[in-house]
């Protein structure tokens, strides 16, 4: 089904229309130590075909920790600005990756990078950006916000500002907020729902300071979920599952 006949049949209910996934790089390294694992890049690709499918506009930005564990070693005693440099690289491979994984399930995509390399990809301009999530392409961007200093989880909410996306889907390997680690408190709870300023008072580590900032004052949403298990972006998606909300209330 191609994501502009979809569109029409998307159920009223769905409450987003346009949303940016947030992924670690180490969602897509899977189970091995650093880099890509090919199967896990391919399954996410699946999963973000099926939200698109929905007629839901979707937009990408992912981390580099898979790329830079590989040059940590390099990396160390590094100037700030040089590793942050790198990283940005890093966020670019795993952004072609990504593309070609959608594009071989004939999903339409388009690698933004914040820092220009026109032979490799589009260089990032909003309002072209804009056309391609209007026009139901996914819009990977790449190369963070082009600065050092700023995280992934910050362009992730500074890109979904200027998106003007409905919502920040954050997919990490736990299924939301707990009150303390699950792993280690067998008695920790699981928000169903929880407020910026919470996350920031009680240091929840959702995404950080900066990103949670900017997603308050822009009033927009992040859905934290499990992105590792197939086909559960679809399903929060839907609001089904479990997962928990970062809203202002
Ligand atoms: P429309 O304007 O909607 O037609 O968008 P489009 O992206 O299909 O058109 P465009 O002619 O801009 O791009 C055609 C192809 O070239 C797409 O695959 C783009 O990703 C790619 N492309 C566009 N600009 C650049 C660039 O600066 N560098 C690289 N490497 N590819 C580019």
């Amino acid at each position: 089904m191609t994501t502009a006949t979809a569109e029409k049949q998307m159920p009223k209910t769905m409450p987003y229309k346009r949303v940016l996934l947030k992924m670690s790089g180490e969602v897509l390294m899977g189970e091995k130590e650093f880099g890509l694992d090919s199967n896990t890049v391919n399954r996410v690709a699946r999963d973000i075909k099926q939200v698109a499918d929905m007629g839901i506009e979707v937009c990408v930005s992912v981390g580099a920790g898979n790329i830079f564990r590989g040059v940590s070693g390099a990396a160390e005693g590094m100037d700030r600005t040089q590793a942050d440099y790198m990283g940005m690289l890093g966020i670019v491979i795993n952004a072609l990756a990504l593309q070609s994984a959608l594009e071989a399930l004939k999903v339409e995509t388009r690698v933004m990078s914040a820092i220009p390399m026109s032979a490799i990809c589009e260089p990032y301009i909003r309002r072209k950006a804009m056309r391609h999530m209007e026009k139901g392409r996914v819009v990977i961007f790449a190369a963070g916000t082009g600065n050092p200093y700023f995280t992934s989880d910050t362009t992730a909410a500074l890109r979904a500002s200027e998106m003007n996306c409905n919502a920040i889907l954050k997919g990490t390997k736990v299924d939301g907020v707990y009150t303390a680690d699950p792993k280690k408190d067998p008695s920790a709870k699981r928000f169903d729902s929880i407020s910026y300023m919470d996350v920031l008072t009680k240091d929840l580590r959702v995404m950080d300071a900066t990103a949670i900032s900017l997603a308050r004052e822009n009033n927009i949403p992040i859905v934290i979920f499990n992105v590792r298990e197939e086909g559960n972006f679809a399903r929060v998606m839907k609001g089904e599952g479990t997962f928990t909300t970062v809203t202002s209330k």
